[in-house]
Parts: C-alpha cells; sequence; structure tokens
C-alpha cells in the first residue's frame, strides 16, 4: 500500500545488499524507519521487540530469518538452531511456527550446498503468498459490506477494527482492513472505528494506513466500541487474528473479546479475517490451548508519543503499582458471525473450517 504516495510492501528484499530491509514499526506513525535486518540477532530482536508485528509479517520475517540461517550454516544443526532461535521470539502468532515449520520441512530433504537458495526462494514465496491470500480475503470481505451498503440504500457502512490488522502486519494488503481497501476502492461509502488498543496503541498505525488511503475514519478509545454499537453507529466489526483453533476459537489482541460480547449484546455481525496460516489445527479449545503472550509491564505503565522534543515515552502509572500484560485473548466460535478467509467466508466452527479447508485440516490433524 502506499505512503505519501510512494507503494510500500511492509518488508522487501534488497537485491543490491542481499539483505532484508523492514519498515521498523516502533516509530510509527510518527516516523517513517525503514531498517535493514543483518544478523541473526537482528532477526530475532525484529520479532520480538515488534520491529516487525502482526501474525502473518511475523512469518514472514521467520522466512528470511531461515534462509539468512541457510546462508551462515547449511547444515542440519545450523536449520534446527534457526528454527529454535525464532520460534522462542513470540508465542502466540501461530504464523510464526508455520513458517518455520514449512521451511524445515522443505528443505530438509535438499543437500546443504542448495539450501540457501532455496530457502531465499521460499522465503519470497512466503512473502508474496501472503499478499495474494490477503487480497483474496479482502474481495470476500467486500462483498459483505456491499450487501450491507445495499441494504442502507448506499448509506456510509460504519465498521469497526480492533488493534492494527492492517498491511503493516502483513505483507501488504492486511486482513481485516483488506476489505476495506476494496470497499473503498469500489466506491462505497465506509467509515471505520479504529480502537486505539492499549497498551500499545496500535489502534495509531491503522488510522495512519487509512489515512493515508483516505478513507475516512474516527480514531476512539479501547472502551468506545460498545457504546457506539448501543447507539446503532456500527454496521460490522472486523478485526485480524493471530491464532485461530480448528473449532474456530479466533485469538487476537487483547480487547477483541470484549468486542465480540458487545457485538453479540447489540446484534452487530463480527467477522474475523483469517489467512488459512494463521489456522492451528492441532488445538481446538483456544481458550484452554492457546499460550497467552505476557510482555513488558512497561508497556503497560509507559506511552510513547511524540512531544515537541521528538518520540518519547512518559509514565502514566503511580511509582511501584504492578501493571499485568497479556498481550492477546480468545474470543470463543460462539461470538463469531463468520471467518473471512482467502477461499470464502467459513462458519466458526470445525465443520465449517473443516469444509473450506479440507486439505489442510486433514494434513495437519493427522
Ligand atoms: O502484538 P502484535 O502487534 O504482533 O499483534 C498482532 C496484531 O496486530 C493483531 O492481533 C492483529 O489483529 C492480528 S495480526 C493480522
Amino acid at each position: 500500500m502506499k505512503v505519501n504516495g510512494t507503494p510500500y510492501r511492509s518488508l522487501w528484499w534488497n537485491h543490491d545488499t542481499a539483505t532484508l530491509e523492514i519498515i521498523d514499526q516502533r516509530w510509527l506513525p510518527h516516523d517513517f524507519r525503514v531498517l535493514a535486518v543483518e544478523t541473526m540477532d537482528d532477526y530475532a530482536e525484529a520479532i520480538r521487540d515488534m520491529r516487525v508485528r502482526g501474525a502473518p509479517l511475523i512469518g514472514a520475517t521467520a522466512g528470511y530469518g531461515m534462509a539468512f540461517a541457510m546462508r551462515e550454516d547449511p547444515s542440519d544443526a545450523g536449520m534446527d538452531a534457526a528454527w529454535d532461535r525464532l520460534h522462542v521470539t513470540r508465542p502466540t502468532a501461530i504464523n510464526l511456527r508455520w513458517a518455520l515449520d514449512r521451511c524445515r520441512e522443505a528443505l530438509r530433504p535438499l543437500a546443504p550446498g542448495d539450501r540457501a537458495a532455496a530457502a531465499l526462494q521460499l522465503a519470497h514465496d512466503i512473502a508474496d503468498e501472503d499478499v495474494e491470500i490477503n487480497r483474496n480475503i479482502g474481495l470476500h470481505g467486500l462483498d459483505i459490506i456491499r450487501e450491507i451498503s445495499e441494504r442502507k440504500n448506499g448509506g456510509t457502512v460504519n465498521l469497526l477494527t480492533h488493534c492494527n490488522a492492517g498491511w503493516l502486519a502483513t505483507v501488504d494488503w492486511g486482513t481485516a482492513t483488506s476489505p476495506m481497501y476494496h470497499a473503498h476502492e469500489a466506491g462505497i461509502d465506509i467509515h471505520v472505528w479504529v480502537d486505539e488498543t492499549r497498551p500499545r496503541n496500535q489502534g495509531a498505525l491503522t488510522a495512519w494506513e487509512l489515512g493515508s488511503h483516505g478513507i475516512p475514519h474516527t480514531y476512539i478509545t479501547d472502551n468506545a466500541g460498545g457504546h457506539l454499537m448501543q447507539h446503532g453507529q456500527v454496521d460490522m466489526v472486523i478485526t485480524g487474528t493471530d491464532r485461530t483453533t480448528a473449532q474456530g476459537d479466533v485469538c487476537n489482541k487483547i480487547g477483541t473479546y470484549l468486542k465480540a460480547l458487545a457485538a453479540r449484546d447489540n446484534g452487530v455481525p463480527f467477522y474475523v479475517a483469517l489467512p488459512s496460516p494463521t489456522i492451528d489445527w492441532t488445538v481446538s479449545d483456544g481458550v484452554a490451548g492457546i499460550p497467552i503472550e505476557e510482555r513488558d509491564a512497561r508497556e503497560v505503565t509507559h506511552v510513547q508519543g511524540r512531544t515537541e522534543a521528538g518520540i518519547s515515552s512518559v509514565q502514566v502509572t503511580p511509582e511501584g503499582s504492578p501493571a499485568g500484560n497479556p498481550a492477546f485473548d480468545v474470543t470463543p466460535n460462539r461470538l463469531v458471525t463468520g471467518l473471512i478467509t482467502e477461499r470464502g467466508v467459513s462458519e466458526a466452527s470445525t465443520a465449517g473450517l473443516a469444509a473450506m479447508f479440507p486439505d489442510l485440516s486433514a494434513r495437519k490433524s493427522a
């Protein structure tokens, strides 16, 4: 998508330097900085410290991390060490493990001398496939938005999203935002309520993205969504997901569950944009089975923003108050109206997902 009129992906391969370059998301929306990822430490830190973030983008970065590792040490031991090193960086987003497993399975049968080139090609493939998956999610989501628009006789369709499941969280298009971009391009009148999403205020990333594309939006606090739904100001919720189980339980950024509860109470459809690599076919009950990342308490006690002196961080809590920081929660499938996948809209259930992805469900749960 575009930044100041220039098309960008959230990461790309620099063929001149043979390095990965990323948009360093720690500084957004205030500062647009590009960072070269040059060592294995860089790869691990980029994911752990959220220089790249969002489940699909974490997966794509891990693919390039494996490619880097194969250039350094293409032995089985080198491959396994890279898998381990990258896998521990973030526990919840399943795309990380999906990408690492995909690389290892493809590379293992190859002679070590062939692995570096194959791994780099695989990393490019994973990135390109992500773009295509998200584009298709957008087209299926567009159908739902168009239907709402027709029901409202072309009146504004008010969408609500939580956190950033935009192009910054993927390689391009985003998951939850892809239907928004497609609807906007199709000339449908939409407006997006953007939850700020404490503690890292990731709604600000969504607002930045939507603003860059001229999509009407309003940035609201984490807790305003329920009130807006009670007053008929939300037609549809679309969120992303970091891991969705085989039975359609959706793990996403903390606070998503509360939006789903409010949506159910107010009869607002609650959709989740779900790329197939985000499905964990090995887990059914998401509340019991998904590890929830507990992040640094400083993300809660401090807030980063722009001051006249530049980007800085201020403390918002009293000195000494302990803070907790679970980064994700799980929305049970019963609260999910539908899963917008690259193949179409699926019911959030074991039967629905298995019917949409018979090839993947059979292979992974075997
Ligand atoms: O912790 P993050 O920033 O990596 O969280 C991921 C997210 O941005 C959201 O949970 C998102 O809605 C799912 S990723 C498309």
